[in-house]
């Protein structure tokens, strides 16, 4: 997918897949996420020597896209899996929906802190959802869930569309919700 040009309020962002180049922005990106971020942020581990793995996978199973601003800083980062996890699977199932690896697609969304509430990640979806389809994606779904707690990524969800499907206790509870894309 070529760039994307993302304005949101007087900022302007560019929206892009991830590339081998991006190691050490990506890096920086994971550096500056704060303890709240960290504790919401499930996907994976958060340090350099991951940010190097990830830009470095050949065969990676999942398209990772940034939104960078004008000096090349990394402002958001998204996941679109298309491995369907055993765990997320074996849930859904229990809600009666059968996910299917490569259309049901795991979405996993982060904002740099100094960006959060913000609008940035609102002014991205439209197109990051565009992309999902143009994937054959049949939904997108939240990759492990978002803890009940996460009232601002609930609203975030929601507004986009994603219904809520059951959930899992862990220390708090976790909804998870799903945004169908064949509506
Ligand atoms: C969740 C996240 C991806 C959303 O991205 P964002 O760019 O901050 O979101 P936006 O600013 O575009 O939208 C936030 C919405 O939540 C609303 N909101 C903010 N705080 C809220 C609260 N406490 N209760 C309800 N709604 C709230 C905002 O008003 C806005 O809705 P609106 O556009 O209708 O006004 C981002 O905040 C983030 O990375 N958070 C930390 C990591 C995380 O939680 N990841 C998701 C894990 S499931």
């Amino acid at each position: 997918m070529d760039p994307i040009s993302i304005t949101c309020g007087e900022q302007q962002f560019s929206l892009r897949l991830l590339h081998r180049d991006d190691g050490a922005a990506l890096a920086r990106y994971f550096a500056q996420m704060g303890e709240d971020t960290r504790r919401r942020f499930g996907p994976h581990p958060l340090t350099e020597a991951f940010a190097d793995e990830l830009v470095q996978k050949v065969d990676d199973s999942a398209d990772r896209f940034v939104m960078t601003t004008d000096d090349g800083r990394i402002a958001a980062y998204f996941i679109f899996e298309r491995q369907a996890f055993p765990h997320e699977m074996q849930r859904y199932a229990e809600q009666g929906i059968v996910l299917a690896a490569g259309q049901d697609i795991s979405f996993a969304p982060s904002v740099a802190d100094a960006y959060q509430n913000s609008g940035v990640a609102s002014a991205a979806m439209p197109a990051l959802i565009g992309y999902a389809r143009s994937m054959g994606a049949k939904s997108l779904v939240l990759m492990g869930g978002t803890q009940a707690t996460n009232e601002r990524a609930v609203r975030f969800y929601e507004k986009f569309g994603f219904r809520r499907h059951g959930g899992y206790q862990t220390e708090l509870y976790n909804h998870d919700m799903r945004l169908l894309l064949t509506e």
